[in-house]
């Protein structure tokens, strides 16, 4: 806890590190009171130091330590007496006396009491650590900074009986028994890594096996660990595992290094997961999957985290960051790797289209928002709160925008370059840019303002044909809107794909003026300026124009395209992503009109060329599947919210629910054939997690959720059976969440009951039965909420429970959250005051939908700023809360 005000972190103080460690070796002794941990760091004065001092001078070393009780230190094999060294919260410092020496130092922590999750600490009765991105300096005195890096040698000891498994990085080099009951094994990981990857486990795991031969024939051992009732659930993972590596040698050239190459589950876990060299660790929720009782979205973010972490042995491990300002360094390059991973084992156009409608509901949110920061931030209080959609996933859209400008194989080349060039260091955003414009001869000076400024660029296009001449001009016009910090921003390089189409959909040869020839049918054009025109010339009737196709840049477009243009595109663009977005664009010019209606008191009526459209789509026995199913769904509340000038919840609901149901009475014999035949087609399957099962199951599951709005007897027949009889959790789900939201109260008990009764010893189902409940929006949702954290199956301890039950009750129950009383905010601001003081991380990503306040009239944004208010005044605030709080109540 703080007993300061933290203070801002800059990136234009990064220093060079006064002194290098090159080898560090840990011993662990595991007891169920308190772990000892000694470290013995071999270290030496760093040559490139930048304090200014002259290598020769020997400025003092302050070695990073929070939480921990000092038991002896020594220099070079002697002793130290209190007076030769300076202790504070969160340093130790001393001097030594020469170039080259050896610190060994012991402490006591305790691991039983970490609630924070972040060191070392105890889930479900294993030791687990989490280090990244400043929990090592929890587990012993060290230079816990990224361009520190070490080779690290470590022996863990614990009683054999609880503990029979000991794991750490690397590769296990000896072990052995003693008397007492306790064993050990000692690990060795050769490859010199920062302290934020280091690991280790002790428990009593079981684990899948399996093997992996390298493009240059080196086997490597591949072991998932989980608690023995979780055996069942790996086969997922492992697959996935071994495609990741295929998959990295295939695309990017890219081997593993180590012999052994293992995965832990743990049920207590801040995020997703973590690279640990040789050794990562992941949310349970992040391995385990089988049909009975993982949705197909789990089984794709099982494979997709897989990969990512995977992937990061080389982007982040062989490669990592200087210092934390660099953190899209490796995430967004790796989010980049495993979108494209993902989107080459299932379908392209719908993982496009699932990370795009994520991007701009929620991150174009965080960039409107009063923590809105640049890809590389400038400046922060508490890293952990810099873990964002803005650094992952905007941070992944910038390297895809690299790519489109260079091209597939330039891409290759640059990456080539960079991982040959950096390989074993610590670098920086600059440096991969570097490599990029080295391979591929160009200059990427104006681009890198995507890893500069923040905020959601904005694109107004405009049109003029010149039927004389035959020649088509687009006018672009770019701006982008004031972030904190940043009120004015230089125009950003935008790539925007683009085709022109002809009446019959034909895409048009394009030919800009002075060019000789037509250069294909689809390109890429390069925004640079504030305001820029193209013209195309050699056309001899209007074009309509496919822009940004694959959604080629993260900002927002905005095309003057009439709905009957939008009706054209959506059924005849060649590209898919563009056919969706059509859609979506036409769906959302309507429910604006919807919600229009209803604020002026109107009752409301629905443009019925958007049925029209939904019929041809529901008609088209040639489309995908998936793309129905995507292309049935409306737009999100949060999405409506999100680009809302002020945003009307009770109305935004309204509208929606409203087209929701003209749609379902409108087309449903469409629906209902649809969801007869492919719920057939499920009863004579197995189930199989591949594309086209998850397409056949999420175009029966959306028709089912329209279905049952028309409230039919036999609709609901039909949504028991899936939920009594379906043999795969993906059916299951869907049906029991269409009857919570349904009206049938006797049945949606029973189901809730029952389906709680069959998966009561199974954590993750459990935390889908929260979730579907949480984000119910009929009448009464927070007093649910309240009742079912009393559930014995609840815990604020475990954040996969806090994000499923008060994280999606704040994030996905619009109505709910936002009642007019005020209830739901002083009810998330309460969980947050609670969360402070348990898991700092977790409180402080909870609280973000209070900080967005600015979106909602001015009664909501009074009541929502007095209970930010009331938790910055609630006491000792944690860094991490105390950043986002006071940020957000900055006007
Ligand atoms: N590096 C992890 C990833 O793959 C992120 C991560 C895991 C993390 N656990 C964390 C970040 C705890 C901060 C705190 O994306
Ligand atoms: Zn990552």
């Amino acid at each position: 806890m703080r007993t300061e005000q933290p203070k801002m972190i800059y990136l234009k103080d990064y220093q060079a590190p006064d002194y290098l460690i090159d080898e560090t070796h840990l011993t662990f002794e595991l007891f169920e009171d308190q772990t000892l941990v000694h470290a013995q760091l071999v270290m030496r004065r760093n040559p490139a130091a930048s304090s200014g001092l002259s290598p020769a001078s020997l400025p003092p070393l302050m070695l990073d330590g929070q939480e921990l009780e000092l038991l002896s230190l020594a220099l070079d094999d002697r002793e130290l007496s209190t007076g030769e060294y300076q202790l504070t919260d969160s340093h130790l410092t001393l001097q030594p006396s020469a170039a080259n020496f050896v610190i060994d130092s012991s402490v006591r922590i305790n691991p039983q009491s970490n609630t924070a999750l972040e060191g070392l600490y105890k889930s479900s009765g294993m030791f687990c650590t989490q280090c990244e991105a400043e929990g090592f300096r929890k587990i012993t005195y060290y230079l816990d900074r990224p361009d520190v890096m070490s080779t690290f040698t470590t022996t863990l000891s614990a009683p054999q009986h609880d503990y029979p498994i000991l794991l750490s990085n690397g590769n296990p080099i000896a072990s052995g028994s003693e008397d007492d009951g306790r064993h050990w094994a000692t690990w060795e990981d050769p490859f010199k890594k920062p302290a934020y990857l280091f690991a280790l486990v002790a428990g009593d795991l079981w684990c899948v096996e399996d093997s992996f031969t390298t493009m240059n024939n080196r086997d490597v051992a591949l072991r998932i660990y989980v608690e023995p009732e979780n055996i069942d659930k790996c086969q997922h993972a492992m697959d996935s595992l071994k495609k990741s590596m295929k998959w990295d040698e295939d695309v990017y050239g890219r081997e593993y290094d180590l012999d052994i190459f293992m995965i832990v589950a743990v049920n207590d876990f801040n995020m997703g997961a973590m690279e640990n060299k040789g050794l990562n660790i992941f949310n349970s929720s992040c391995v385990l999957a089988k049909a009975e009782t993982a949705t197909d979205a789990a089984h794709q973010r099982v494979e997709a985290v897989v990969a990512h972490e995977y992937f990061h042995n080389w982007s982040g491990n062989r490669v990592t960051c200087r210092d934390w300002f660099q953190l899209s360094l490796k995430e967004g390059f790796t989010v980049f790797r495993d979108a494209e991973f993902s989107a080459d084992m299932h379908s392209r156009t719908v993982k496009r289209i699932e990370d795009v409608a994520y991007l701009r509901t929620h991150q174009f949110a965080e960039d409107a928002g009063p923590m809105a920061h640049p890809v590389r931030p400038d400046a922060f209080m508490e890293i952990s709160n810099f873990y964002t959609l803005t650094v992952y996933e905007k941070g992944s859209e910038v390297v895809r925008m690299i790519r489109t400008l260079v091209g597939a194989e330039g891409f290759r080349k640059g990456s080539d370059l960079y991982f040959d060039r950096h390989d074993g260091q610590a670098v920086t955003c600059d440096d991969f840019i570097r490599a990029m414009e080295e391979a591929n001869g160009i200059d990427l000076t104006q681009f890198k303002r995507w890893y500069s400024q923040a905020g959601t660029p904005r694109l107004d296009v405009s049109e003029s044909y010149d039927a004389a001449a035959n020649s088509y001009r687009l006018q672009f016009r770019q701006s982008c809107p004031a972030t904190p910090g940043q009120a004015q921003k230089l125009p950003f390089v935008i790539p925007v794909e683009l085709a022109l189409m002809d009446g019959q959909g034909r895409e048009l040869p394009l030919q800009l003026v002075g060019e000789d020839a037509a250069v294909g049918l689809s390109r890429v054009l390069q925004i640079t300026e504030a305001e820029q025109a193209f013209t195309f010339v050699n056309l001899t009737e209007q074009p309509l124009p496919s822009l940004l196709r694959g959604f080629s840049a993260p900002i927002k477009l905005s095309f003057p395209y009439s709905r009957d243009q939008l009706m054209f595109l959506m059924q005849y663009d060649n590209d898919g992503f563009n056919r969706w977005e059509a859609g979506q664009q036409l769906s959302v010019q309507m429910l604006q009109e919807l919600i229009g209606q209803h604020q002026r008191g109107e009752s409301l009526v629905l443009d019925q060329r958007l049925i029209e459209a939904f019929r041809t789509l529901l008609a088209d026995d040639a489309l995908d599947q998936a793309m129905i199913a995507e292309m049935l769904s409306l737009p999100g509340e949060a999405y409506l919210t999100q680009i809302s000038e002020v945003a009307d919840v009770v109305a935004i609901h309204a509208a929606r629910e409203f087209a929701r149901q003209q749609l379902a009475d409108a087309l449903f014999d469409l629906l209902w054939q649809r969801y007869q035949n492919n719920r057939k087609d499920s009863r004579n399957s197995d189930y199989v997690a591949q594309a086209e099962h998850f397409a056949r199951r999420s175009l029966q599951n959306i028709a089912l959720s329209y279905l049952m709005l028309s409230e039919k007897a036999e609709v609901l027949t039909a949504c028991l059976e899936q939920f009594e009889n379906a043999d795969n959790m993906t059916e299951r789900l869907a049906a029991l969440a269409v009857l919570v939201n349904s009206p049938f109260e006797a049945e949606k008990a029973a189901a809730l009951s029952s389906f709680a009764e069959n998966f009561k010893d199974n954590p993750l189902v459990m935390d889908q039965w929260f979730s579907v409940q949480a984000a119910c929006s009929l009448p009464g949702a927070l007093q649910r909420v309240e009742q079912l954290m009393q559930h014995p199956a609840f815990t604020l301890k475990n954040p996969n429970k806090i994000r499923a039950l008060i994280g999606a009750f704040a994030e996905q129950n619009l109505q709910g959250f936002h009642q007019a009383d005020g209830s739901g905010y002083r009810f998330l601001a309460d969980q947050v005051i609670t969360l402070n003081a348990l898991n700092p991380q977790i409180a402080a990503r909870l609280l973000a939908p209070l900080t967005r306040w600015a979106k909602y009239a001015s009664a909501r944004q009074a009541q929502m700023k007095a209970e930010l208010q009331r938790i910055l005044a609630s006491g000792e605030l944690s860094s991490d809360v105390y950043e986002v709080v006071s940020k957000s109540l900055v006007d």
